[in-house]
């Protein structure tokens, strides 16, 4: 079965001569909900989502897709909001067990038997780091999903002979000066569908707390901090720095922050600095690098300047370890990380990508996570190993 996800109207993927059996389409996807990062389609109707829209069945339609085609808007080098949206809401076709492929943790494959090809047609202007930028995110999304990927192809560049839809190069004149010294006011952006209850709240609540301290320690003004969602677009305005706390989501964005920054190119003084506080389910934080590189495609193409940020692995850890002291064995790499973040904030400098490598090992990890996983679902009444695509 050929299965199309597309930000495209009905009526523009037909106009295309486009064949296939099941098409998910812009109005499909525009009256779908974002994921609200539950974990309801792994502990609670293992396989499906616990929203009943036009998304709830994907895990079960991928099961039965032989070949996926996602077409999207390049945005930033990755997928647009909507596109983006469908694949945040198909991972109750993986199990939420892992396996270590290529020496890296991923999830075990709910459908282990079934073979999946994938393949990405990113239309509309693209420079060539964000093809590269996309090139990488889809091989992540293949390894992920166990599929085959048969090619991520940029179709407006292909009809133009590979120049014309070239996004246009940023002139040196035209590049935005990056803010220097301390920043006046801060934007803590928590991008987490899980608000308040997220590891994400914690790390910035803790990047809140600590940096007030040290800019007493330096002597100088503690800046103005800002708390935003997803949804406050307005609070990014007059900021000269951000810090965009997200969990990393199918290898990238989740969607709600890929739409926060679609809409808020014009918010951000021009040369406002721009950092990342992410955090990940799986152990290695390498995982969390190309999501770096959207937000520094954003950052070029609205005249900003990205300046690096902490990536943590292990992300399962944060909220059961946060009550212990700030500098135990069990926080310690996080708030040196967190620390090393608001130095670079207060000095108006790069911060680089800091890497924080998890205090436990990786087995200790996958049996701890794989043990809640089984709890949760035992509380629900759930079979982690359902199949419902198998059930007709
Ligand atoms: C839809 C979805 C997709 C996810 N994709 C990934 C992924 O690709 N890699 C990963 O390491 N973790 C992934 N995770 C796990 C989250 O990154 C992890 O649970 C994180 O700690 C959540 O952080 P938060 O509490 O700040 O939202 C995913 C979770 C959800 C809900």
């Amino acid at each position: 079965m050929r299965t199309f996800i597309c930000d495209l109207t009905r009526a523009q993927l037909a106009a295309a001569g486009v064949r296939c059996d099941v098409a998910l389409c812009r109005e499909d996807l525009a009256s779908a909900h974002d994921c609200t990062g539950c974990f309801g389609c792994w502990v609670r109707t293992p396989g499906a989502c616990v929203m009943r829209d036009s998304l709830g069945d994907l895990g079960v339609l991928l099961a039965r897709t032989d070949e996926l085609t996602v077409v999207s808007r390049m945005t930033f080098g990755w997928l647009s909001p909507l596109a983006k949206r469908a694949l945040d809401r198909s991972i109750g076709y993986l199990h939420p067990n892992f396996r270590i492929a290529d020496g890296q943790m991923h999830h075990r494959l709910r459908y282990a038997d079934h073979k999946l090809t994938l393949n990405f047609r990113l239309y509309g202007p693209s420079t060539e780091a964000e093809r590269s930028c996309a090139r990488t995110i889809a091989a992540a999304n293949a390894l992920n999903l166990g599929a085959r990927l048969t090619g991520v192809r940029f179709p407006s560049n292909e009809k133009s002979a590979g120049t014309e839809n070239d996004a246009p190069a940023v002139d040196a004149a035209e590049r935005p000066v990056p803010a220097r010294g301390v920043p006046r006011r801060v934007a803590l952006v928590n991008a987490s569908p899980r608000g308040g209850r997220s590891a994400t709240a914690h790390l910035l609540g803790d990047l809140a707390e600590a940096l007030p301290v040290y800019a007493r320690m330096a002597g100088v003004d503690a800046p103005e901090l800002v708390r935003a969602t997803v949804r406050d677009v307005g609070a990014l305005a007059g900021c000269d720095a951000v810090v965009l706390g997200y969990p990393l989501y199918v290898d990238a964005l989740p969607s709600g922050m890929v739409d926060l920054l679609v809409r808020a190119r014009d918010e951000l003084a021009s040369g406002a600095r721009v950092y990342a506080l992410a955090n990940m389910g799986f152990y290695e934080a390498e995982q969390i690098a190309p999501s770096f590189s959207v937000i520094e495609g954003f950052c070029t193409a609205a005249g900003l300047c990205w300046s690096g940020g902490v990536a943590v692995g292990a992300g399962g850890m944060v909220l059961p370890v946060a009550k212990t002291p700030r500098m135990g064995m069990m926080r310690r790499g996080v708030s040196e990380a967190i620390d090393q973040l608001i130095m670079a904030l207060l000095a108006g400098a790069n911060a680089g990508a800091i890497e924080v490598r998890p205090p436990v090992p990786r087995f200790a990890y996958r049996l701890a996570a794989e043990a809640q996983w089984r709890h949760l679902a035992h509380e629900h009444g759930a079979d982690l190993d359902a199949r419902p695509a198998d059930a007709g």
